[in-house]
């Protein structure tokens, strides 16, 4: 592996292979992956990428959509800049030899998902994800001046201030410490500018629809190296993970609705009306709380998704995977409802950036799921966030390229050495495996999509003691990927329940029973953005 490159990527899902495609315009690009290319959410995304590609759709109906989803907390200058961008980034994924549904004539065959007013999701079937992410990896690969490394997991990340705690310039990130998965050697790699594109955070919650691997590292390592974090109690859960005791994390795509699948109860009763006038379709945070309300209300495990109207031949042409995944599984969606309940699926704050990707701290960029740009607000609009993920590494790319002379010339200081510890215990294990049980239960129980003072606060009590036990671990022994994994897990638990303790009132989201009314005055503290920078947490690990 390189040592020191120009671009150094910590991520390959689509955040990370679009900036790697673009800047390797200007410079070395490395990549860095903590499983195999394939693993992250990226490639799991069913539903499309939202863009206005019709007449009968505009910019500014995007932009509405979005900001009635975000209620009230999106930040709209950021929003209209990235829907304003759509069709040139679908142009960009369309010559990286993405292909999108179409009809004969080759005219984009739009879907729908809740809380958008028109069609305008672009997709390929119910697997766009997949096709999206093999063709970016595909062009990643054949491109020389971009190198991958997988099973490689970063760290900590290197900042001036280790290698010169005297200096008193502003905090500028040098790289990063990486574990090699296969040898367990930690190396440290420098670059001109670290990007992190590690994905969300779904792994902090008992269940999600995300990959085994979405556990904030970025987050919790952007925090940990004095960058704020934003509106990280806006986890959003998807209202359709199938309910099935062999698989509780596989999403049932909202397109599905978007094509006239409803939501019953035990009745075979269609409730959504009762709780919104756009029903099914109603924004997700909505759809999410009503299906709580009505499993609540009836007793019931789970509630049904009933698509057996829209009859097998388009099902199976249109919706394949989910179709023959629910086969596997006994369930025939042609002829009977899909068992389904919501699940942890995307965290719309993160590490705080700009239109460009820069982060408080100079040479690190945050991207994608990641970052908190503003654009989603306190709940995303649905497909929204592939669009995120190439407007802003676009952005970030093209101001590199007008700052490039004053880059080039950063210098980068030896970092010292990651110490090191090769003691292991017996009960480590079992330990670590509880505390990752317990971590994930204290937040589903306490921290999900209704939430109390009381549940904050004890979330808030559980996670210090179990920091403080990781903490123990993490500085005595040797250093594994678990652990690594399960202190980051830890930190973004805690700022999740921090900025939900900050945060006044319910408002999309985030649904406080002792606070129900939304926010009228946004000039109250506590109404808009729940920032956390450096000292505003405990800072245990
Ligand atoms: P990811 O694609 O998750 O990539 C993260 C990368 O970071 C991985 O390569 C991982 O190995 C690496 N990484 C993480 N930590 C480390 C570390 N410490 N060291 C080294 N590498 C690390 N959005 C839409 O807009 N439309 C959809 O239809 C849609 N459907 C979805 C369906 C599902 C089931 C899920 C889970 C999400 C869906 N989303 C959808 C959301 C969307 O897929 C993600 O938000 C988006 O793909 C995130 O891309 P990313 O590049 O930020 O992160
Ligand atoms: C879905 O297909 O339902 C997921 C879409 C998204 O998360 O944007």
């Amino acid at each position: 592996m390189k040592p020191h490159c120009d671009f150094l990527v910590i991520g390959s899902g689509l955040a990370g292979l679009a900036f790697a495609l673009k800047a390797s315009e200007i410079g070395s690009v490395v990549v860095l992956s903590k499983a195999e290319l394939s693993s992250a959410n990226t490639p799991m995304a069913q539903g499309g990428i939202a863009a206005v590609m019709s007449t009968a759709d505009s910019f500014e109906q995007h932009i509405q959509d979005t900001l009635k989803a975000g209620a009230g907390l999106c930040h709209p200058q950021v929003v209209r800049a990235v829907v304003e961008q759509g069709p040139e980034r679908i142009e960009d994924l369309i010559q990286w030899g993405v292909q999108f549904d179409a009809d004969a004539t080759k005219v984009l065959e739009l879907t729908r998902e809740g809380g958008h007013s028109a069609r305008r999701i672009l997709h390929v079937g119910d697997h766009t994800g997949l096709e999206i992410h093999a063709q970016l990896l595909q062009q990643a690969q054949k491109n020389p001046k971009i190198t991958f490394v997988e099973n490689n997991l970063a760290l900590d990340l290197i900042t001036n201030k280790q290698v010169e705690p005297f200096d008193m310039s502003p905090v500028r990130c040098l790289g990063v410490y990486s574990l090699n998965k296969q040898t367990g050697v930690v190396e440290s790699l420098t670059a001109k500018m670290t990007i992190l594109a590690t994905g969300g955070a779904g792994k902090v919650y008992l269940y999600t629809s995300n990959w085994g691997g979405a556990t904030g590292d970025g987050v919790a390592m952007a925090y940990r190296a004095g960058a704020r974090v934003a509106n990280m109690e806006f986890m959003q859960f998807h209202p359709t993970c199938l309910f099935h005791p062999q698989n509780r994390t596989f999403l049932i795509s909202e397109a599905l609705r978007g094509e006239g699948a409803e939501l019953i109860g035990p009745q075979s009763e269609a409730f959504m009306k009762k709780y919104h006038p756009q029903g099914s379709l109603a924004p997700r945070d909505i759809v999410a709380r009503s299906i709580d309300a009505e499993m609540k209300r009836t007793g019931v495990a789970c509630v049904h998704l009933d698509a057996s109207h829209l009859g097998k031949e388009f099902l199976q042409q249109r919706f394949p995977l989910i179709y023959n995944k629910c086969l596997s599984l006994g369930i025939e969606i042609h002829r009977e409802p899909i068992p389904v309940v919501p699940a942890a699926h995307y965290l719309c704050g993160g590490v705080v950036t700009d239109l460009f990707g820069q982060t408080d701290i100079q040479g690190l960029l945050a991207l994608g799921e990641t970052a908190c740009t503003g654009l989603h607000g306190a709940n995303r609009l649905a497909s929204n966030s592939l669009l995120e993920c190439l407007v802003i590494p676009h952005n970030a790319v093209q101001k590199i390229k007008e700052n490039w002379p004053q880059i080039y010339h950063w210098s980068t200081p030896r970092p010292p050495p990651w110490p090191l510890h090769d003691k292991e215990d017996a009960d480590e294990l079992m330990v670590v495996t509880h505390m990752w049980d317990e971590i994930r239960r204290l937040m589903w129980d306490y921290v999900g999509i209704l939430r109390s003072n009381g549940r904050l606060q004890r979330a808030q009590h559980r996670l210090a003691n179990i920091r403080k036990e990781i903490k123990h671990y993490y500085s005595n022994f040797k250093t594994q990927s678990d652990i690594v994994e399960l202190r980051n897990i830890a930190t973004v638990a805690d700022l999740v329940v921090s900025c939900a303790l900050q945060r006044r009132g319910s408002v999309g989201i985030h649904f406080n029973i002792d606070e129900p009314e939304a926010p009228t005055d946004l000039s109250v503290p506590g109404s808009r953005d729940s920032i956390l920078g450096p000292g505003s947490m405990n800072e245990l690990s």
